[in-house]
């Protein structure tokens, strides 16, 4: 059986990170919210360990996230983290107290005692603190491990029920020997032995797929993005021919897309791939529309339609797999599995097909992960490395009303950018790049003759997360390239210029 450690989500703003960071020492992590799990579960499910994470709350507030305190004599090791630490402090009968005016938030200094977590640690190091509440009375069998200037109980532990709190942050990179604690914890403590790959993720899934759907039908809404492209070459490879991929063409993909997306699933993978044209649907429907948000219902909408239309041919189908990552259920409400978000970004789940459950292979895992597997299952790497792409595609690039024209248009700048960005062969290419066409047309004159033409905008932005994000400082040499090949090479668009504002005030996407 896999090792892997449960990290018991008390709704702090770290906890995917405790994920990362025990997965970046080959030690597979499931991140679950406290609310939908027993000790029971955490029993029969085999943890070698578990991490309480922290939490916004205090544990004498009868609002604050509580849990089962039968969970502290599973023999299971337990490491509290934060208000993780606090709450396990509570549940075993110590006290708990608010220190008010002298809260620690910041880099502080730790000394400790001798204890299997901090071996190999200096007797003093920096760690990472941000709490009001602390542990004033650490529970019987349990003793003080190691404290600060104001906090005078910064980690206990009952080595013999190998239970450990800190009430520092191992997790972030402030606390110097964090990553060596986790170790410790992991290792010395639970057992671990580290061997998790990303290979072992494909096996171990396509494994469970293979007897969980025995006999089942599976659908998937291809988008030819990277996460259900990934779901879906997994999927395929624990139940084959059972799986059919519905890939619906809106006519909004850029340049070649739709097609790269057939040859690759239909050629290599050799997939029941169905492709639906329904570019004239969505156009017709799109027609003298200008809101942006009119253009997502729309297009959300038909795309239920047009994947609902086409599941009915089908017969019985059995289970829906979706490209949801961790992100997504982190962002449709903080770890909350009963909310399901569509992976393709741009409408809900379709209502009329009556689906005996939803298959999420992708539902734990952080994007350069599922990146990750898809190179192991082998799909190509411009697939896999793709740079995000908006459901709503290039109606959200065509400003104001869209048109087949202005469509073609749009198509041919933004393959030309996405070249000459691919040419310079930059050491640290932009998060997103892509051509809008602005609904401005512009004069300019081309040989003898006066013109007057669509105006293109350029975007590039570097960003760790899409919520901030920084305009690319591109060459001018790559800039100047781009607009020379686009004026000439483009009909009808006579001007370039290149968008210089950040987020905020501005979005990525210009609609
Ligand atoms: P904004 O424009 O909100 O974009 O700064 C942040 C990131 O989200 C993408 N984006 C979307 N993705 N459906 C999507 O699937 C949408 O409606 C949508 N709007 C923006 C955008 O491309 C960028 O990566």
């Amino acid at each position: 059986m896999q090792e892997k450690i449960l990290v018991l989500d008390f709704g702090g703003q770290y906890n995917m990170l405790i994920a990362r960071r025990v997965r970046e020492q080959h030690v597979f992590a499931e991140i679950r919210p406290y609310s939908k799990i027993t000790p029971a579960d955490i029993r029969s499910a085999g943890y070698r360990g578990v991490i309480f994470t922290g939490g916004p709350n205090s544990v004498y507030d009868p609002a604050s996230p509580h849990f089962d305190p039968a969970v502290l004599e599973l023999g299971v090791p337990i490491l509290g983290i934060c208000y993780g630490h606090q709450l396990m402090a509570w549940m075993a009968g110590g006290e708990i107290a608010s220190a008010g005016s002298i809260s620690e938030y910041g880099k502080v200094t730790l000394r400790h005692d001798d204890s299997p977590l901090f071996a190999g640690i200096p007797e003093e190091s920096v760690c990472w603190m941000s709490h009001t509440d602390y542990v004033k009375t650490v529970p019987a069998g349990f003793s003080v491990i190691a404290s600060t200037e104001h906090c005078p109980c910064a980690a206990m532990a009952d080595e013999g029920r190998r239970l450990y709190g800190v009430q520092f942050h191992p997790e972030v990179t402030h606390t110097a020997y964090g990553k060596r604690l986790l170790h410790n914890f992991l290792f010395t403590v639970c057992g671990c032995k580290g061997d998790w790959t990303m290979d072992d993720f494909v096996t171990a899934s396509v494994e469970k797929y293979r007897r969980e759907l025995a006999g089942k039908r599976a659908l998937c809404a291809l988008s030819g993005g990277v996460d259900s492209s990934v779901a879906a070459v997994l999927l395929h490879r624990a139940i084959g021919d059972r799986l059919t991929c519905v890939f619906v063409d809106h006519g909004l993909l850029r340049k070649d897309e739709g097609d790269t997306v057939e040859r690759v699933f239909r050629e290599q993978f050799d997939m029941n791939l169905i492709r639906v044209d329904a570019r004239d649907r969505f156009l017709t429907k799109l027609a003298g529309v200008t809101e942006p948000e009119k253009k997502r219902r729309i297009i959300g909408e038909e795309f239920i339609r047009v994947f609902e239309r086409e599941a009915e041919k089908l017969g019985k189908i059995d289970v829906l797999v979706q490209g949801t990552i961790y992100p997504d259920v982190i962002e449709s409400g903080a770890g909350d599995a009963s909310v399901i978000k569509s992976h393709h970004n741009v409408g809900g789940l379709p209502d009329v097909i009556d689906f005996e459950g939803i298959v999420e292979p992708l539902r734990e895992l952080f994007k350069d992960e599922v990146r990750a597997v898809g190179l192991e299952l082998g799909i190509p790497r411009e697939l896999v490395m793709r740079q995000p792409f908006p459901g709503p595609g290039l109606a959200i690039r065509v400003l104001g009303e869209i048109t087949e024209e202005k469509l073609d248009t749009l198509r041919e700048a933004d393959a030309i950018f996405r070249e000459e960005v691919a040419k310079a062969g930059l050491e640290a290419p932009p998060s997103q790049y892509f051509a809008v066409l602005t609904d401005g047309r512009s004069v300019g004159v081309m040989g003898d003759a006066r013109t007057y033409g669509w105006t293109v905008a350029l975007r590039a932005v570097s960003t760790d997360d899409f919520m901030t994000a920084d305009w690319t400082r591109l060459p001018y040499e790559l800039l100047a390239a781009a607009s020379s090949r686009i004026t000439n090479e483009v009909r009808s668009v006579s001007r370039v210029v290149y968008d210089v504002t950040s987020k905020p005030p501005a979005t990525v996407e210009w609609e």
